[in-house]
């Protein structure tokens, strides 16, 4: 294990943002995590994981200790007639397991394929697209609990998973995810039922095609961090009370929406901020996607001031228009490593 000091983290956070961390340290195995943690409290230092980098705003600089996990290594643990049961170490690149996953005939996390970031991530905000959410194939994830200073695994159903949301998000600087047990198909069973994705696969009803239409799909209308730095949707989908909703549709009939099992409904942020004006709108160096209003780009040199300026007018003219307020997806860090409320 080694500690850097005053490190570069511009290609290490895809919205490309200027940041410098006073010190930094790599995690290739599990047990590095006890002798970082015992570091950091050596040096009075805050602790700052850091993953893929595609889901989090930092400032210019942070005095902490980041720990970048690069926990590699996918192992099957058992299988029966029905499922196989994998662990995929947390510093396993999403996009290239969900392909492995694939290649092996495991089927159910095809509609994931091409969301940027790690393993270790997925867990945390339950990443989703096109109809499936992760949670539905996890199985357990195995965790470093900072509170009772012992490695853990926390069965799915303690994970407490929704939409966007997990445990991991409730309690940010307790658990250090190291792996995620998977429990996938051994028979496809294709979710085709999100808005033109059925019409994309037609009569090839295989998991490659359905994963090759998803990654297509996603190319025609997400930009390419690597092109455009981005951190995918900035703005989670709102969720309204059906009082809220119904008053919403007399004014606006068109909003789409996506009734939820409790009686709310989800409403979709990015056509309101494409009705709010803002669709391939700048505000200085950052702005909205011109092919989807909901991903917030970098265009050249941004720092986290630049983002919260934009992020800020978009939050309030979608308020003043609609009376609705968005809740940013990234998680934003302070200076000294810690997470913060976003503010309008
Ligand atoms: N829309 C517009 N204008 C826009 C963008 C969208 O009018 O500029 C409308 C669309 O026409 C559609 C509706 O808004 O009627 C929803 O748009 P879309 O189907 O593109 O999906 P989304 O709700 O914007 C969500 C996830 C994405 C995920 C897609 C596909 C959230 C916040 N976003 O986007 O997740 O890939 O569905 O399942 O839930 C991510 O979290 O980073 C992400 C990309």
């Amino acid at each position: 294990m080694q500690v850097k000091q005053q490190v570069q983290l511009q290609h290490l956070n895809t919205l490309n943002l200027d940041v410098i961390a006073s010190h930094y340290v790599q995690i290739n195995q599990s047990s590095e995590i006890v002798e970082a943690l015992a570091f950091a409290e050596q040096e009075h230092l805050n602790v700052l994981i850091l993953s893929g980098g595609s889901n989090l705003l930092l400032p210019q600089h942070i005095r902490a200790l980041v720990i970048h996990l690069n926990i590699q290594g996918i192992t099957v643990l058992g299988e029966d007639d029905q499922t196989v049961t994998v662990k995929v170490g947390a510093g396993q690149v999403w996009h290239d397991f969900v392909l492995y996953s694939t290649k092996q005939n495991w089927f159910g996390l095809q509609n994931l394929a091409l969301i940027p970031g790690l393993v270790g991530a997925s867990p945390v905000q339950n990443i989703g697209a096109y109809g499936v959410e992760v949670g539905e194939f996890i199985e357990s994830v195995q965790v470093y609990d900072r509170e009772l200073k012992q490695f853990d695994t926390i069965a799915a159903c303690d994970c407490h998973f929704s939409y966007r949301h997990s445990i991991f998000k409730d309690y940010p600087q307790r658990y250090i995810i190291v792996s995620v047990i998977f429990r996938l198909l051994k028979h496809a069973e294709l979710k085709l039922s999100y808005g033109d994705l059925k019409q994309a696969v037609g009569d090839e009803l295989t998991a490659e095609n359905l994963q090759n239409q998803v990654i297509h799909i996603r190319q025609s209308k997400l930009p390419d961090p690597k092109e455009f730095p981005n951190v995918g949707s900035f703005f989670k989908n709102p969720i309204l009370t059906q009082v809220e909703f119904d008053k919403i549709t007399q004014q606006f009939p068109n909003i789409p929406h996506y009734p939820q099992s409790n009686s709310s409904v989800k409403v979709a942020a990015g056509w309101l901020i494409d009705q709010a004006g803002w669709k391939g709108k700048r505000l200085g160096p950052v702005g909205m996607f011109h092919k989807q209003a909901l991903v917030l780009v970098n265009y050249s040199d941004a720092t986290l001031v630049d983002v919260q300026h934009t992020y800020q007018a978009v939050q309030n003219e979608v308020k003043h228009k609609f009376g609705i307020q968005l809740e940013p997806e990234p998680v934003l860090y302070s200076e000294h490593g810690l997470i913060q409320s976003h503010q309008s």
